[in-house]
């Protein structure tokens, strides 16, 4: 049977070459060897107050970002999460198995909630409906950066604790990460890994920045002491831009190598932001094509939301007759 995929996104901040290096980028290339379904998480999203015509927005420019990316839509499926209720039936169904124990020993959430005045009972069960997304489609395969494998843990923790009270209901997913990418880090910080939420210019390069920003950004990049680039000697800043480039060229170590030793920050940055310019223009391309058709953009989603729905309404089915919960006979 070709493994099912599954992974996640939500609907807020900027995609970034962090998110299309380390990941979709990778969906792209991998897709047809495997049943891929990318959710565009917008129920998660709203577990910290969105703006409604921002979040409206949002979806729509992730959904076309994935096309545009490469994403094959008659292949691979793109849904947004709310339109196939199943997630948030099966969520809370899910609620009832999850003790609160497990949920408060969330880094994220915890990390979340000192960050906010008032906490939404949504983002403590954010884990919750994460699982559920994951579990609704007995995904074997879940691509997640190492901050989400707490959460991948507890959605296994979770079918553990279904299966043994009620009976084999969930396929466990996979822990592994098979589809590993770059990881890129924050250009004004590379201790950091790039992040679609951090404000402010110089962090992130956006997939949708024009090319002037993304200059300057790259330019302004940090990268440490020495005077040029010394593979032995390098800071995180410096191998940072040389894993950028690499990603995006492909080219080998030694190439890497033979090309950069020695050279200057300043002839280094330059091409790193004229790779990364010139490897973001088809998609940018892409975008505005894909994004003048709306009605297009929205058959895509229908189809997306139509084709996992069976799968989706026979999971919450199944687990609704293992509890004991009413369902229709006829
Ligand atoms: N929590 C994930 C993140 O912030 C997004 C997500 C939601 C997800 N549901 C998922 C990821 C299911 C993988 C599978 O990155």
């Amino acid at each position: 049977m070709t493994p099912r995929v599954l992974s996640g996104i939500q609907p807020s901040g900027n995609l970034h070459i962090g998110n299309y290096l380390g990941a979709l980028g990778n969906w792209v290339k991998m897709q047809h060897d495997y049943e891929s379904i990318f959710c565009i998480v917008d129920l998660h999203a709203i577990t910290v107050y969105q703006k409604p015509e921002e979040l409206r927005a949002k979806v729509r420019e992730i959904a076309a970002l994935f096309l545009a990316a490469g994403i094959d839509p008659l292949h691979s499926r793109i849904v947004v999460q709310s339109t196939v209720a199943a997630h948030a039936e099966l969520a809370w169904l899910l609620t009832c198995v999850t003790p609160m124990g497990w949920l408060e020993r969330m880094t994220q959430f915890k990390a979340k909630a000192s960050a906010q005045e008032s906490v939404g009972d949504g983002l403590f069960q954010y884990p919750v409906l994460m699982a559920a997304d994951i579990l609704l489609y007995q995904a074997n395969i879940v691509p997640v950066g190492e901050d989400q494998m707490q959460h991948l843990e507890l959605a296994r923790d979770i079918a553990q604790r279904f299966n043994s009270l009620y009976g084999e209901t969930f396929t466990m997913p996979a822990t592994r990460l098979p589809l590993v990418g770059a990881r890129v880090m924050g250009l004004d910080d590379p201790t950091a890994k790039m992040s679609k939420s951090a404000s402010g210019t110089g962090h992130a390069v956006a997939l949708l920045d024009p090319p002037d920003r993304i200059k300057k950004t790259i330019m302004r990049a940090t990268t440490d002491s020495n005077p040029g680039v010394d593979f032995e000697t390098m800071g995180p800043g410096v191998q940072n831009l040389l894993n950028i480039f690499q990603a995006f060229s492909d080219w080998s170590n030694d190439q890497m190598k033979a090309h950069f030793e020695g050279m200057r920050y300043g002839d280094l940055k330059k091409q790193v932001a004229e790779m990364t310019i010139s490897k973001l223009e088809p998609i940018q391309k892409r975008y505005a094509e894909i994004t003048a058709d709306p009605a297009y953009l929205e058959s895509v989603l229908k189809a997306g939301a139509d084709a996992v729905r069976p799968t989706a309404d026979a999971t919450v089915r199944l687990v609704k007759e293992r509890m004991g919960i009413y369902t229709e006979t006829t």
